[in-house]
């Protein structure tokens, strides 16, 4: 049987064996401390003469940060802590042991941590945010799991455009030419015709040449697409998803909001409905404190945490201008000049995380828009086939992983919410 340090609490007055890696040691006189770590949690190891057999002792001595090793003892419950195990051992074998590990508990400079990111990520705060990503990911899973939707995933080698032309990341496919997927969504459009409620998760690409704390050139996406849904019901699904994995996540993992220390009264505020803000109305907010702002065009990131610093929970921006957003948005009939898009820009500054709306149903109005963007009609003729027959009014949106993340953990960087980010600029390990 394989004993893990999170099932301690099962086995206390047990011998046991362990294996993992030594995370930190100290001997006081006769007592020698030993941290294990094993990948599910870390667990204080305790070597007495006494107890333990000498060659264990000695081992102890030759045992270097991050070697790898097995030990067993007996299961005890910490004298003075609450639900804390220890271990008292009896027998300590090395497996490995470690090069003087480069990662120390001081501080370290970021250049230098993301080169050594694969070891890096061995580290107790790595491990929270990467757990509460996993938590993350089965909480997004669940919540179109659970309401009928169907998962479609889309294509990542795609022969056009979704989000316009100038961050796509060309490839080859043998003789062709073909871009990695910015977005599932136009074929989300497809399988929505076909099954209603659909979605995809999986990793988009965007060439895009900023190094800011939000842009990652790979980065992962879930989008759902409903049949029949206008941007209003757009918006409803959208708070109710937001709120349900946040939810979750802070109730299913505290331990991990405790190392990054969280302020997760924050986030017990993230309950639908959320603020909804019209373009304009949200470009005035933005004029009073940035008089260089011109309505009309795009928010940048200060302009965001102007317009999201006035609520306790994340708002919805609809209705921007025709010209600033992409070619396959339904232009509202009541409001020439304004498309039926629909952003949600999370709290305390993190900026835009949903972006989605309501799309074009008209081929001749997707016909003209296809022309103004500049794009290759025969690129999309399976795509104006979903106009042709049968055409509907559908919504949908896309929430990016990683921004969702740094909002929830309260960091100040994307780079650490993902194992192996690749940024511009960075693409090793
Ligand atoms: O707003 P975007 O570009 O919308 C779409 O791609 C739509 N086709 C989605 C849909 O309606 N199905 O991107 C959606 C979200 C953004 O709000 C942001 O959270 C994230 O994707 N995102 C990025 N995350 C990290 N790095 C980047 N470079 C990102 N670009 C977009
Ligand atoms: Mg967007």
């Amino acid at each position: 049987m394989r004993y893990y340090i999170e099932d301690l609490k099962d086995h206390v007055g047990q011998q046991i064996e362990l294996k993992g890696w030594n995370y930190n040691k100290r001997s006081s006189g006769k007592i020698k401390f030993l941290e294990l770590r094993d990948g599910t949690g870390v667990v204080q190891c305790i070597l007495m003469a006494n107890q333990a057999n000498p060659e264990s002792l000695e081992n102890f001595e030759k045992l270097t940060q991050e070697s790898s090793l097995k030990l067993s003892g007996v299961v005890q419950a910490h004298p003075k802590l609450l639900n804390t195990f220890e271990i008292m051992v009896k027998n300590l074998e090395i497996l490995s042991i470690a090069e003087p590990f480069p990662i120390s508990p001081k501080e370290h400079g970021v250049d230098f941590l993301m080169e050594n990111r694969h070891l890096w990520l061995r580290s107790k705060r790595q491990h929270a945010i990467l757990r509460i990503r996993s938590e993350l990911v089965s909480a997004i899973r669940d919540f179109f799991d659970g309401r009928g939707f169907t998962l479609t995933d889309s294509p990542i080698f795609t022969p056009s455009a979704c989000e316009g032309t100038s961050n796509l990341f060309e490839t080859k496919y043998f003789d062709e030419k073909m871009y990695l997927s910015q977005s599932g969504q136009l074929y989300l459009e497809a399988t929505a015709a076909a099954l209603g409620k659909v979605y995809c998760f999986g990793p988009t690409f965007r060439a895009e040449k900023s190094k800011t704390r939000r842009h990652l050139i790979e980065f992962w996406m879930v989008e759902p697409e409903v049949a029949f849904n206008d941007m209003y019901d757009n918006m409803e699904l959208a708070e109710a998803f937001v709120e349900y994995i946040v939810q979750r996540t802070i109730k299913n993992r505290p331990e991990e909001f405790k190392v990054l220390e969280r302020d997760l009264s924050k986030l017990e505020n993230i309950k639908a409905p959320f603020p909804r803000l019209h373009y304009s109305e949200a470009a005035q907010l933005v004029k009073k404190e940035n008089a260089e702002f011109n309505i009309g065009d795009d928010f940048g990131a200060p302009d965001e945490t102007i317009i999201s610093s006035q609520f306790e929970r994340p708002v919805f921006v609809h209705h921007y201008p025709q010209a600033i957003k992409a070619f396959y948005m339904k232009e509202d009939p009541k409001e020439p000049g304004y498309a039926m898009g629909c952003d949600l820009l999370a709290t305390e500054g993190y900026g835009e995380i949903i972006g989605g709306g309501q799309r074009e149903e008209s081929i001749e109005k997707l016909m003209v828009k296809i022309k103004e963007h500049q794009l290759n009609e025969d690129d999309f003729r399976w795509y104006l086939d979903l106009r042709r027959f049968g055409s509907f009014p559908h919504s949908g949106f896309g929430l990016g992983l990683e921004r969702a993340i740094a909002w929830i953990c309260g960091l100040p960087h994307v780079r650490e919410t993902v194992p192996f980010p690749r940024l511009y600029g960075r693409s090793y390990p």
